[in-house]
């Protein structure tokens, strides 16, 4: 009997690297199902904190039409019906296929398979876009920034949450953790290992705070600023049209 096949973690990996569109839609397609799971144990619950934050953020806006960016297994999108953030309507678009049937099968409504660097909407349709943790797999962020400005309307906001930079003194032990520690561990839950070294170098490749709020400001946006949430570990930005 020949052995099981096994993943090639450089491979993976080196796709990864240089951002591959299509590499970046297969690993979260290979991580699908057991996506929630890991991020729960992952982020020791915060995530769900942090999601919380960000649709308090939402909240006290109360936008009528919401667009939902890379929403995976539908988290942020079910959370802001749950707590009444927005007024008319709110979709969630994904490329991924495999994550947004994890979020249909957790009765996340309006969901669409799209690509955040090309949205199928007219200018100006959205009052608010949400985002959290997919900016940073964008292959281009400036153009994924832009294309939320085009389908917002004037006046209307933009939210990104993402893994940020950390305070200064805790940044040392938390990359150290996010390269050495976190892949060890993930390989147990899930298969894809080369997906958890990929998650620990794209988040310390990430513009810090100020940086992201540069580049938010570069793609057009009136106004960016931000929250840092957990020392820094993740971030709150919010920008206007
Ligand atoms: C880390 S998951 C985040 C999912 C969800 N937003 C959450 O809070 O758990 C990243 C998601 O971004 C999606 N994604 C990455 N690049 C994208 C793009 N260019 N267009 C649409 N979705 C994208 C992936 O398919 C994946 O579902």
């Amino acid at each position: 009997m020949s052995p099981p096949p096994s993943t090639d973690y450089s491979k993976v990996k080196q796709d990864l690297d240089h951002q591959a569109p299509g590499a970046i839609a297969a690993m979260f397609g290979r991580v699908a199902c057991r996506y929630d799971l890991m991020n729960h144990i992952m982020g020791g619950g915060l995530d769900l904190y942090w999601r919380w934050r960000l649709v308090q953020a939402v909240r006290k806006q109360r936008p009528g039409r919401v667009l939902d960016i890379a929403t995976g297994s539908g988290d942020v999108l079910l959370a802001l019906e749950r707590h009444h953030a927005y007024t008319g309507c709110a979709i969630g678009a994904d490329f991924c296929l495999p994550m947004l049937q994890q979020a249909q099968a957790k009765r996340a409504r309006n969901l669409l398979v799209g690509d955040g660097l090309g949205l199928p909407f007219a200018d100006a349709s959205f009052d608010a876009i949400t985002i959290s943790w997919g900016l940073r797999n964008f292959v281009d962020r400036l153009a994924g920034l832009r294309e939320m400005r085009r389908v917002l309307r004037p006046g209307g906001r933009a939210y990104v949450l993402e893994f940020s930079h950390p305070a200064a003194w805790l940044a040392p032990l938390y990359f150290w953790y996010l390269r050495k520690i976190m892949p060890l561990y993930a390989q147990f839950i899930t298969p894809e290992r080369g997906a958890y070294e990929y998650l620990g170098d794209s988040i310390h490749a990430f513009p810090s705070q100020p940086e992201l709020a540069a580049l938010m400001r570069e793609a057009g946006f009136a106004q960016a600023s931000w929250t840092n949430l957990s020392l820094g570990i993740a971030a709150l930005h919010i920008a206007e049209v």
